[in-house]
């Protein structure tokens, strides 16, 4: 089944194909980018984009929309990851965090799902904790910052494999397999097929 993914971030589709391809889905990339809207919960934001982008984007399509809360800037960058990351980078997050002592922050990941006729939403979070220098090299984002819960490793310490299976992404990706999966069963079963 053809699964249509709105990003320009190939880390992202990485993570998905990585998932959900050997469950027989097969991710497209799509470079359709939503305008940044300001809102105050990333559900806002997804659900925003996956109404723009309905007129034009092919059938079932998924975009997801993701941030970084660290609970020390009481959930600062958050909605703003994105231009935060632009603006200030990861090491902003680091000289803001400077004597900090609490250092616990979370990644948290919506994926909205559009079947052509609804809009589901799915959520993912990793707890974890902002480290005091930024260790490794893969990944991208905040990844080098970021050591989940389980691990003493950041993000960019480890391979896509290792990363999916604590990220907030692999998580919300888990949830709409599921969902998937009975849909896919559902289908089946009435002899429909996709
Ligand atoms: P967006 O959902 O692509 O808008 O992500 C918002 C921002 O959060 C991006 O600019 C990334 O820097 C950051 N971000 C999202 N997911 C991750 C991740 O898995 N690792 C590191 N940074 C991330």
């Amino acid at each position: 089944m053809k699964l249509h993914f709105l990003t320009g971030n190939k880390n992202k589709v990485i993570e998905a194909e990585k998932r959900l391809g050997p469950l027989g889905f097969d991710i497209i990339q799509e470079n359709l980018q939503p305008p940044e809207i300001q809102a105050d919960t990333l559900e806002e934001v997804a659900l925003f984009s996956a109404k723009w982008a309905e007129p034009y984007a092919k059938k079932p399509f998924f975009l997801e929309d993701s941030g970084f809360f660290v609970d020390s800037l009481n959930g600062f960058p958050g909605v703003y990851s994105a231009y935060v990351f632009r603006t200030l980078g990861y090491m902003g997050i680091l000289r803001l965090l400077e004597g900090v002592e609490k250092r616990c922050a979370r990644f948290v990941a919506i994926i909205a799902y559009h079947d052509g006729e609804v809009i589901r939403m799915f959520r993912g979070e990793v707890l974890g904790t902002v480290t005091r220098e930024p260790r490794g090299g893969n990944g991208f984002g905040y990844d080098p910052i970021f050591i989940p819960e389980g691990s003493s490793r950041t993000f960019a310490e480890m391979d896509t494999e290792e990363k999916g299976r604590f990220s907030h992404r692999g998580k919300a990706l888990e949830n709409m397999e599921r969902w998937l999966k009975i849909g896919y069963e559902e289908t089946e079963r009435k002899g429909l097929g996709f």
